[in-house]
Formats: C-alpha cells, structure tokens, sequence
C-alpha cells in the first residue's frame, strides 16, 4: 500500500511544505508509550498524541469495550433518550467531578464543549432575566478551540486571522498568570486587571471567565495558590460564571481527576475532552449544576443544544472502560509519584543547557521555555523562535527518536505531556533523549545570525 502523504488528505494546522512525502511521518502503529511510523521507526509519544493519549497506545481492554458496544449497540440518539452506555459514563465522571458540578452534557470534541458552555452560560444568565449578560471573558495566549464560537474565546492571534469579523464581538483578553510572580503587592496583577476590565465593560454585560487551570497556551502556567479563590470571588461578587477549560489538565493529568482539585478551583462549569476517552475515540463533554440546570428548565424548558453524534454509545463504553482502567491501575498516584522524579530530571537538563530559560509545570504537564543564552541575558527574535519550533526543534525530535511538541506561543517552548502511565525508566531514558534534542538545538541557535 502506498502510505505516502498524498494530495487526498488535508493535514489540520499543517504548512504546504510540510505536507510533502518524506517530511511528515506516517504513523501506523503504537504501543504503550511509543508509536511506530511507516519505515519501521519507533518514537517515544511525549506529548501523548495531542495530550489525549492518557493511557498509551494499542490497548485491547479499550478496543475490546469498544468493539463490544458496537456489536451491541452501535448507535441510538441522546434525545429524549439515552443508552445504559452514556448513563454510566455520567455516572463515573460525576462521582469525579469537583464542589456541586453533577450534570454531564457530551459532545465530540473540545471546541464543542466550550460551544456547549457558551451557550448554557447565554441561557442560564437569559432565564435568571439577564439577556444582556453575552460577553466572554479568556486570558492571553489561550486556546480554546477553533469553530467559531470556540475561536472567538482563543486568545491567539494567529489562529484567528483571517476570521476578523466573523468572530463575536463582546470577548475580552486578560492577562494570564504568566506575570503574576512579578507582584509587589498582595494583589495579583491578572486579577487586578480582571476586574479592571470587568468594571470597564459593565459587570452585567458579562456571561462567563474561561480558563484552564493550568494554562498550556504559554507553556504550562501553573497559577499562584490564591489565583482560583480569588477569582471565584471575584465571579461572584459580580454575578458571573466561572467556566474551567479541562480539555488538558481533566483525566488525570495533573496527578488529580480534574485540574480544578488541584489548583482549587470551584467553577460553575467544566469542559473536557482529549484524555476522558484516552484517545480511543473522539468525545468531549460540559459537566454544570444540576442547580443551574434546574433554573434554565424552569424558564425555558430545556437547554437548547445538541448534535447526532453526542453522547455516542460506542464513545461512552470508551469512557467507562478509561475511567475504570484509570482507577484499577492507579494512575493518578503514578503521575502523583513521578512528579518529582521527571521535574527533577528536567531541572537538572536546564541547569546543564544555557538554552533553557525555564522549566515549569505540574503532574505530566510541562514546559521548556528556551531562549539564546540565559546566562548572558541574550533572547530569540520572533523570526529565530518561528524557525527554531518549525523546523529545527521538531528535526531534533525525529533525530532523537522522541515526539515532544514545540509552541512558539509566548516564546519557544518544548512542551511535554508524557502518556499517564508512564514508568520512571522511560522518562529517565527520554531525559537522556532530550538532553540530545536540546544539544542538537543549542548547535542551531549558535549557527543563527
Ligand atoms: C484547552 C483546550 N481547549 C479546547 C481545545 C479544543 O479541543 P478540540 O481540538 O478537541 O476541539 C483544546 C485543544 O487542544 C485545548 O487544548
């Protein structure tokens, strides 16, 4: 079989040059934490796929579910109805979900889960009579998504360009909590600028706050411990909703079911994705008050929204069979447990590579940022930080046999988000792999005008 790259198959967020035989790999095959590509090659997946991959490749006990419910079941509609399937998905999940959160709403992806919170934010604020309540509120270099409502909360420039005025309106920026450790005083300038906006826009004009609890758009920016508190305070003084974009940091990533244990976060909402299915299959999902839920039935009948494929019953038996293999293997204690390990690790590759500026994250979930030299202060021009997660960061990983990923948003990180169940071995030999990656880089940067 020819498995080249070919005109047929449209790569997602993909360059022209890149898509061209021989320069995106073919992958064919996996295997716990390694994939295989069509010439044979192995590659440790060290962002686990696309931080979906929670419990590796090639498991015959979710394939196994899966295969089992299609033969069963393969579809019937969540309207009006349900499958014992999706019942028991809901179950698992609202066992796990953090303070009043109990009601599961699934969809197929992230950016349809956020679509799903916008619109169950407009309803609950339309039936508590508050129509005007339609602006959004996301943080700097946040990625939420990229259907239209989704893309109208992602903070990124580029991903937005070329949608100018198709994107709503009322959605505003804030800072991130990338600049918070600067603070002279008690206050936390990205709240302080939180509020400022809000009062600048009108408070009851506002629907909802989005945020991830561990921001990975800007390289794994793990907030101070007053940052959730305060900001739930700040939602409630002001009568807004406080959404958490779990589509990372949900399933376990950082050693906790959701992110927002471990942060301490109390949103009003929860999206997720990526890790609730482990990567068997697509779904995503909203998780809100049943309290919440209960006033916009009150008023309007129903929340207003839905799709064929949600809550699909083969996607759900996926989900039960991840969250059951999640608890029987015990794989948030192992994140728990490695997080010393793998962080120490990584601290000891930046204190030998100048290249690295700084290493930072939580659980599985980190950044390496890099610059020119951080011992003399020299930094990358944004032409250096393009060429540098274009092209050589990712030849220095199909050089060393080691998948990371490289962002060059909010500078030029290598970021790692190693599948779940990962052994401390392994990530001893990637250290070792990525001590080359970062020797390979540090040849390039020295070569850069
Ligand atoms: C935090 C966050 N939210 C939403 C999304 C969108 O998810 P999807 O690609 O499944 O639509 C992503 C995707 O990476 C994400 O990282």
């Amino acid at each position: 079989m020819d498995v080249e790259i070919r005109r047929s198959l449209l790569g997602h967020f993909t360059p022209r040059d890149v898509w061209q035989p021989g320069k995106a790999p073919v992958f064919v095959r996996g295997e716990g934490c390694f994939v295989y590509d069509s010439d044979g090659n192995r590659y440790f997946d060290g962002v686990s796929g696309l931080f979906c991959s929670q419990l590796g490749h090639g498991r015959t006990d979710i394939a196994g579910a899966a295969a089992a419910q299609m033969s069963k079941l393969a579809y019937m509609p969540n309207w009006s109805a349900a499958s014992d399937a999706a019942l028991e998905a809901s179950a698992l999940i609202a066992e796990r979900l953090p303070g009043e959160l109990g009601s599961v709403f699934f969809v197929n992806s992230g950016s349809e889960a956020n679509e799903a919170a916008m619109k169950f934010a407009i309803q609950l604020h339309r039936s508590r009579g508050q129509p005007q309540r339609k602006k959004f509120i996301t943080r700097d270099h946040a990625y939420h998504g990229t259907t239209l409502g989704a893309l109208s909360l992602t903070a990124l420039p580029a991903y937005r360009a070329g949608y100018g005025d198709l994107l709503l309106p009322g959605v505003f920026n804030v800072p991130n909590t990338f600049r918070d450790r600067d603070r002279s005083g008690a206050a936390l300038p990205s709240l302080d600028e939180t509020v400022r906006l809000i009062e600048r826009e009108g408070p009851d004009t506002i629907a909802a706050i989005f945020a991830e609890p561990v921001q990975n758009g800007g390289g794994a920016l793990v907030p101070d411990p007053t940052y959730w508190p305060e900001l739930r305070a700040i939602c409630d003084r002001y009568g807004i909703l406080l959404v958490a974009d779990e589509v990372i940091t949900g399933f376990g990533r950082l050693g906790t079911w959701f992110g927002s244990h471990h942060v301490g976060a109390q949103p009003d909402m929860m999206t997720f994705a990526k890790g609730v299915t482990s990567a068997y299959f697509p779904a995503g999902g909203m998780a809100v008050k049943p309290a919440h839920l209960d006033e916009i039935c009150d008023v309007q009948g129903l929340y207003q929204h839905g799709s064929t494929w949600g809550a699909h019953p083969v996607a759900m038996a996926v989900v039960v069979a991840n969250i059951r293999a999640m608890e029987n293997e015990a794989v948030l204690a192992n994140v728990r447990a490695l997080e010393p390990h793998w962080a120490g690790l990584l601290n000891d590759l930046a204190s030998r590579h100048p290249i690295v500026r700084e290493v930072r994250g939580a659980g599985l979930m980190h950044a390496m940022e890099l610059t020119r030299d951080r011992d003399n202060g020299a930094t990358l021009t944004e032409n250096q930080i393009n060429l540098l997660v274009r092209e050589r960061i990712p030849a220095a990983f199909r050089a060393t046999g080691a998948l990371f990923k490289a962002d060059n948003r909010g500078g030029a990180m290598i970021v790692l988000c190693p599948p779940l169940n990962v052994d401390a071995a392994t990530l001893t030999a990637q250290a070792g792999n990525l001590d080359r990656i970062l020797t390979l880089v540090s040849d390039d940067i020295a070569k850069l005008d």
